[in-house]
């Protein structure tokens, strides 16, 4: 099966200072990754040159078949490469509701039942404030718009950030069924949480992938810790 996305030999830098070495890799449809890494390793820069939010110094990102170049980031999402980010960014004067519509407009997506199939809870908070939302309720909302309109991959940052164990577990569940219709590749530091959702790992230390694991066994030890 054709990868839906590949990321080539990709580099990028602030300014002088350079953060990402020849990052290369696959994922392929409906696949579960995660890449670990610590603090400053270079996660949120990968998923944001990926998503077209920061463009890369060199290197190229394919997605289904196609190079993304230069293209802005709504086109990137409206393709299908959508991005959630570390900081659980909804909007705090909008309520539930309003929010999914700014998300419906921007993808021409009305079918909201899929988005309460998976998070029933939203459908009780419809008119509740952004603002009044738990910090679980947000990560809902956050990947609730994001899975209206069909997206064939989801790069999410930090899903498991400031959540209490049992959404935690929720979340467990909610991606195993989100990878029926999509990718979803998510980075963080959470390894309990990485080794039940992930079918493969990459490792990032330092700018650079240093290791892939594919063995099962390995990833349910966390086994891949030592290369952090
Ligand atoms: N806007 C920026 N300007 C300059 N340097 C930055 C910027 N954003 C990140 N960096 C630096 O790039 C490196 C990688 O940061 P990045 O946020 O990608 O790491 P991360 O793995 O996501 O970390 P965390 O686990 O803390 O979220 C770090 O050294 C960081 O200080
Ligand atoms: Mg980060």
């Amino acid at each position: 099966m054709p990868n839906i996305v590949e990321v080539k030999n990709l580099n990028a830098a602030y300014g002088q200072s350079k953060v990402l070495f020849d990052i290369s890799l696959a994922i392929k449809p409906n696949e579960r990754v995660s890449i670990v890494g610590r603090n400053g390793a270079g996660k949120t820069t990968l998923l944001k040159c990926m998503a077209g939010l920061l463009t890369p110094t060199n290197g190229s990102v394919v997605f289904n078949g196609m190079e993304l170049g230069q293209k802005p980031p709504y086109e990137v999402a409206r393709m299908g490469l959508k991005y959630i980010d570390q900081d659980k960014h909804v909007f705090l004067d909008l309520t539930v509701r309003e929010n999914l519509q700014l998300s419906s407009y921007a993808t021409n997506d009305y079918d909201w039942d899929k988005v309460f199939a998976h998070f029933p809870k939203l459908k009780i908070l419809i008119d509740r404030k952004g603002a009044y939302l738990s910090g679980g309720e947000r990560q809902m909302l956050m990947i609730g718009r994001a899975i209206l309109g069909d997206p064939k991959v989801l790069l999410i940052d930090e899903p498991t950030e400031g959540l209490a164990p049992s959404i935690v577990d929720d979340l467990v569940t909610t991606f195993h069924e989100l990878s029926k219709d999509c990718a979803i590749l998510t980075v963080g530091q959470n390894l309990s949480f990485v080794s039940r959702v992930a079918e493969r790992i990459y490792a990032m230390k330092e700018g650079k992938l240093v290791a892939e694991v594919t063995d099962e066994a390995e990833i349910k030890a966390n086994s891949y810790s030592c290369y952090l």
